[in-house]
């Protein structure tokens, strides 16, 4: 049995738009024309106004952060789920936030709307959820809740494109969201990431972000001749307007990716299909099935104990590893992001969170694709129920 935790995600048609380019006289390949096609097909796809196309969806976190903080200079506390991925925490670490971690729901493994009603203060300024491994975060009643409380809601989208909360996308809710379009991801652009709003000062803040704080990389022509006229003694090409990156992306990404979202919507069919032929063949009760499949949107079968039990949990490593099936301990980002190192010194709030915890000690996740073969999937269920 071979069973990686992706395959295949990068298809000859995929490569033949690619070549296409290499036939261009004196080609460019930096972010160009390609790349804001790009942004309009994943607009369109998505229903956002902007997207703003960069070189991963760590770029995209770091981007949302620093947009933020150009918003409320004096910081203040975000919320963040602890079962996410470093760069979720990192860039709010890195924009002078805090982080304000709260425990996760085990149906969806986004975070618990009771937990971040216990954490709302006059400090909060946004909840930052993520919408793991396929599944919606989001409740009607988180929704109202941030409404009421009149905080900003940002959506981390990674792992989860095509994902629905009321037969809406998730994505559209957040003042921001973010895509990633790693390998391993639902689509990919060999690498890249994607920010998303319908707000259009953000838009042109991450342009200008994204592009070393230039101020020709907004698209606010009224704006942009104001700051002209207040920095006369700036060469107007050259006024870098806020503190800026160089995330951009390039013409080969853009190509793969205009060409994979054609049929992004048949993967994500094929992968929700062949999770409901996993989990509804299930029937081993030591493995948690409970979860929130409305709107589901599945790249990852997570197997996880649905008690804390050790023995158990070895088993199905040992069973794994006898089948050659690739898998990652921990579910998203390896599980409970306060027990990283790179955490320890913080002076931060480090709660118990037993849910995370909970995945992060009994929880993996083995690959979902969308030619993943239906007997190893049978038979995978198979020896499961058996243990
Ligand atoms: C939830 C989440 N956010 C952000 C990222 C970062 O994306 P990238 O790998 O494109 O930098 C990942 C990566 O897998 C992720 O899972």
């Amino acid at each position: 049995m071979n069973w990686p935790l992706m395959h295949g995600n990068i298809s000859k048609s995929d490569l033949d738009e690619v070549k296409k380019i290499f036939d261009e006289d004196n080609p460019k390949l930096t972010q160009g024309p390609r790349v804001k096609q790009f942004e309009t097909e994943w607009s369109k796809w998505l229903g956002v106004k902007h997207s703003i196309f960069v070189n991963s969806g760590s770029s995209a976190n770091l981007l949302t952060l620093a947009a933020l903080k150009i918003l409320y200079p004096k910081g203040g506390e975000i919320i963040v789920p602890a079962l996410t991925w470093s760069s979720d925490v990192v860039s709010v670490l890195k924009a002078g936030f805090t982080p304000k971690f709260v425990d996760i729901d085990l149906t969806t493994l986004g975070l618990n709307e009771k937990n971040i009603f216990n954490s709302i203060n006059k400090n909060t300024v946004a909840v930052f959820l993520t919408h793991c491994q396929g599944y919606s975060a989001l409740s009607n009643e988180l929704l109202d809740l941030i409404k009421t409380k009149k905080i900003i809601l940002i959506e981390d989208v990674c792992e989860s494109h095509g994902a629905t909360h009321n037969n809406i996308k998730v994505g559209n809710f957040g003042l921001i969201s973010n895509f990633s379009f790693y390998y391993a991801h639902h689509m990919t652009t060999i690498e890249g990431g994607m920010i998303c709003t319908n707000d259009d000062e953000l838009s042109d803040i991450f342009r200008c972000i994204r592009g070393h704080g230039l101020l020709r990389e907004m698209a606010n022509i009224e704006k942009i001749e104001k700051i002209k006229k207040e920095n006369p003694l700036l060469n107007s090409d050259f006024i870098f307007l806020y503190e800026g990156f160089n995330v951009r992306n390039n013409e080969i990404s853009a190509t793969i990716g205009l060409n994979q979202i054609k049929s992004l919507n048949e993967k994500i069919k094929k992968r929700n299909e062949n999770y409901f032929r996993f989990f509804d063949n299930l029937t081993n009760k030591n493995i948690y099935s409970d979860f929130k499949n409305d709107g589901l949107s599945n790249y990852a079968f997570n197997i996880i104990s649905s008690y804390p039990d050790e023995t158990f949990y070895k088993k199905v490593l040992k069973l794994f590893n006898e089948l050659n099936i690739e898998y990652r301990r921990g579910s998203a980002g390896g599980g409970n992001q306060l027990r990283q190192p790179y955490l320890k010194n913080l002076k931060i709030d480090k709660p118990k969170l037993p849910v995370t915890d909970h995945v992060h000690f009994f929880g993996s996740y083995i690959g979902n694709f969308p030619e993943l073969n239906n007997e190893l999937i049978h038979y995978l269920v198979k020896r499961l129920n058996q243990l």
